[in-house]
This record gives C-alpha cells, sequence and structure tokens, in this order.
C-alpha cells in the first residue's frame, strides 16, 4: 500500500570540507530565532537561570536529536521523503518526510515576510533614512501594514535565496555559508563590543544574567525545551537533506556537539547585543515580539549615539545586516530541503528545480504578506490570517509530531547496528558502546515524552 516508487538523482553533489559542512549547518540553524527570540524569551524567564535550564535541554534533546537526523540523511544521501522510504520501504514512515516538507514550505512563506523586513531595515540604515525616523512604532506599522513594499522584500530574499541554491551544495550552499557565517560572526562581535560601551550596559547585563530562581517553574523549563527544538531547526528535515550531501567520514555527533555550540553562542552572544542596547537610554524596556528588533532598537540607535550619529548609523546598519544574514543562511536550508525533493524525485535539473521552489514560496509569502497588511480583517483559518495561521499549525502541531515520529523512528524503527555504524563510521571512530546504547535509549524513551510534553503543553492542555 505505501510502496511509493522512489528515485535517486546520482549526481546530487556534497559538501567538500568539514567546516563547510559544520559552516552550512550552523547556518541553517542560526537565525532570526537566536537573535530575536532567545533574548526576549532569556530576559522574561529569569535571565541565567533560564540559560542554564535551556544549555541542559541543548545537550540533552538538541545534540541526540541532531544526531539522529544526521544518521538518516546521511545513511540514504538522498531528500528526506525518499530516505524515509529507503529506510523502511512500503511503511507510511515517509509521511514524517513529507510533513517535514509542509512544515518548512509554511515556514518559508512566513519568515521570508520578517526576513524581509530586516533586509528593508538593512537597506533603509544604508541610505541613512532610519537614522531620520522620529516615530519608530508609526514608521513600522505603515512599512508592515502597506501593499508593495514588504511584499518586494520578501520577494527579493526568496530570489537572493534561490540564486545561491541553484549554484548548487558546494558551489552555492558550502561557498555561501563559508563567506556569510565568518561575516556573521564578525558583525555579532562588533556588536557586543559597541553594546558593552553603551551607557546602561551594565544593567542590561544584570537583566540578562542575574539568575531569577524564583521565575522558573514548569511553563519555563518547557519554553526553554522550546526554544532550544525550533531555534536548532530540529525535526523539520533541513539537518537530514544537508547531512544527505556529507561524506561517509564525517564524525555525526561531533557535527552535531559544534552545530549545537555554534547556535547557542549565537544566541547568548545576541543578549549581549541587544539587552545593553535596551537599557541604554532610560525608561525603555524590552518589548517581546516584533517590536523589540523594529520598533525599540531602531529608536535606541537613533538616540543613544547623541552627538555621533554616525555611531549610531554603523551600529543600526550592522545590526540589520547580521539579521538578514541570520535569515539568509536559515531561508537557504529551508528552500534546499523542497529543492532536493523535486531534483531527486522528478530528475529535472537542479535549476530548475529550484525555480518551483521558489514560485509556490513566492505565493504562500505573498499571502501571508497580505495578511498583515490589506488582508488584515480575512482570518478565515480559527481566526486566524494565513501569517498567524501558517506560524501556528507548524510550531504546534507539524513539528512537535515530526520530532516524536523522528525519534520513534531512529530509536525503534531503524536496526540497532545500523545506528551504530553510523554513529561509528563503520567501526572507525572510537565511540564507546555505551554511547551508542545510551543514545538509542534516549531515542526511544526520553526525547519522545520530552517532545509530548512541550506540544501538550504548547496546545494549553498541561
Ligand atoms: N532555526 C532557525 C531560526 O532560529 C530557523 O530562526
Amino acid at each position: 500500500m505505501f510502496n511509493v516508487q522512489y528515485s535517486m538523482n546520482l549526481d546530487r553533489g556534497s559538501f567538500a570540507s568539514k567546516v563547510g559542512i559544520i559552516l552550512a549547518t550552523a547556518g541553517s540553524a542560526v537565525g532570526l530565532g537566536n537573535i530575536w527570540r532567545f533574548p526576549v524569551e532569556t530576559g522574561s524567564n529569569g535571565g541565567a537561570a533560564f540559560i542554564i535550564i535551556y544549555l541542559a535541554c541543548v545537550l540533552i534533546l538538541g545534540i541526540p536529536m541532531m544526531t539522529a537526523e544526521f544518521i538518516i540523511g546521511r545513511r540514504t544521501h538522498t531528500n528526506i521523503a525518499s530516505a524515509y522510504q529507503q529506510l523502511a520501504p512500503g511503511e507510511p514512515w515517509f509521511l514524517t518526510g513529507y510533513a517535514g516538507m509542509l512544515c518548512v514550505t509554511l515556514i518559508l512563506s512566513y519568515y521570508s515576510v520578517v526576513a524581509g523586513w530586516t533586509l528593508k531595515y538593512a537597506v533603509s540604515s544604508a541610505l541613512t533614512e532610519m537614522s531620520t525616523v522620529s516615530d519608530t512604532a508609526a514608521y513600522f506599522a505603515d512599512f508592515a501594514s502597506s501593499t508593495w513594499s514588504p511584499l518586494c522584500y520578501s520577494i527579493i530574499f526568496l530570489l537572493i535565496t534561490n540564486l545561491i541554491i541553484e549554484r548548487g551544495v558546494e558551489h552555492g550552499i558550502e561557498s555561501f555559508s563559508k563567506v556569510l557565517m565568518p561575516v556573521l560572526l564578525l558583525i555579532m562581535g562588533v556588536l557586543v563590543f559597541g553594546a558593552l560601551s553603551m551607557p546602561g550596559a551594565k544593567t542590561g547585563v544584570e537583566y540578562l544574567l542575574k539568575p531569577d530562581f524564583s521565575k522558573i517553574t514548569a511553563d519555563v523549563v518547557l519554553s526553554a525545551l522550546g526554544q532550544a527544538f525550533f531555534s536548532l531547526s530540529l525535526a523539520i528535515g533541513c539537518l537530514s537533506t544537508y547531512a544527505s550531501y556529507f561524506k561517509d567520514d564525517v564524525n555525526l555527533g561531533q557535527t552535531a556537539a559544534s552545530v549545537v555550540s555554534l547556535d547557542t553562542a549565537v544566541a547568548i552572544l545576541s543578549g549581549f547585543i541587544i539587552f545593553p542596547a535596551v537599557f541604554s537610554v532610560a525608561g525603555v524596556q524590552p518589548d517581546a515580539g516584533p517590536g523589540l528588533v523594529f520598533i525599540t532598537l531602531p529608536n535606541i540607535f537613533n538616540h543613544v549615539f547623541g552627538g555621533l550619529p554616525v555611531l549610531g548609523y554603523i551600529f543600526s546598519l550592522l545590526f540589520y545586516l547580521l539579521l538578514v544574514l541570520a535569515a539568509l543562511t536559515s531561508t537557504i536550508s529551508m528552500h534546499e530541503e523542497v529543492t532536493a525533493f523535486i531534483y531527486d524525485r522528478y530528475q529535472v535539473s537542479r535549476k530548475r528545480a529550484a525555480s518551483v521552489m521558489t514560485i509556490v514560496s513566492i505565493i504562500l509569502s505573498v499571502l501571508c504578506c497580505l495578511s498583515i497588511g490589506p488582508l488584515k480583517d480575512f482570518t478565515p483559518f480559527f481566526g486566524m490570517g494565513f501569517f498567524d495561521f501558517f506560524n501556528y499549525l507548524t510550531a504546534k502541531f507539524i513539528m512537535p509530531i515530526s520530532g516524536i515520529f523522528l525519534c520513534l523512528f531512529v530509536g525503534w524503527r531503524l536496526k540497532r547496528e545500523l545506528v551504530v555504524e553510523e554513529i561509528t563510521n563503520k567501526g572507525t571512530l572510537p565511540v564507546p558502546a555505551w554511547v551508542c546504547s545510551l543514545f538509542i535509549f534516549f531515542l526511544r524513551w526520553i526525547a519522545p515524552v520530552i517532545i509530548a510534553l512541550i506540544f501538550v503543553n504548547e496546545l494549553g492542555w498541561g
């Protein structure tokens, strides 16, 4: 019944270097979720106490689940749907692969809207327009709710993504990641230094780092788990797709540990940019959601540098450039997942496969964009428009359910020997047997329960 045919494109490319693999995969994980959502979650959930719990979550949940995704992709060297079909022929597990592709397509459609906003703010900063804005709340509201401007920016963002994707795995994704990620990290370093030199930086650092254990409740623990899950791009298929381009000598566990470390470092460093900046203006409180990045911070960049507007200009330009780069490395990986499927399955050229995904993404992105502007009263999905509904459906349903199936698949369905072969690269890596056993035990018993708890909590059933 489930015996769907799959075919493989034999010349599908691979990553050429280990550093390229780490930078591309970290690029997939590092995104708007790190630079924007993580500091807000940290600030409102007990500062350092939240960070400690978050670190535990990425270690307990992040590294094993990322390794599980790598196993599926690297073992099969094919797209996510075909990978499940190869590993469990004739069984319905492949639906997890399709769920991943549906998930990234929906995420890409609203993510590209926000990515478009970051591009607009980077361009406005470069053209000095941002520094002349006196009411940043009105500026953002006018822009986001207008018809053409946000739409054009999100389409431009998707076209840039398309250009990189169609150049291929090595010459597109890997080459660009090798440039974009170091530039991103360099900009972060400059911004952290700049933010810590601002007046009031100490208050910001205290707000971020002072552990307030009284705020730690079951809800906060589950928020940390959710943040870890989403920030690492777990269970949506991007990581398996990238792993399908890994060579056979890549150490999967070590790569997962490096990617998780980079992603976590970027998230924590973002806090050291945002909070010192926010607290540098007396009376300003960090705002959750889009207001923080698109209203509060531009206002601060315009005022905090007082007599030296050139510093405000540089800070603003670098900050929005940072967001653009982080978003771009993530949109590339989401786009690639579906491009790889079309390319492998239908044996078309990579350029054509990428164009199909870009056209679909543009159509959905236009709907998301309009649902914030002219179509904001069109709310057919339980009172939600396209943007909110796609976000709700992916975060609350598809990702957690796919995550549970991913763990069950690698933990229970795959043969232990296959899993051990992948973790140890066919016995060539000195990974102790107890590590392999712990990994499988974790995927069988611990991770699915943790994700089910997040799922139930997010739905408000807990
Ligand atoms: N993991 C990516 C982010 O954090 C999608 O934004």
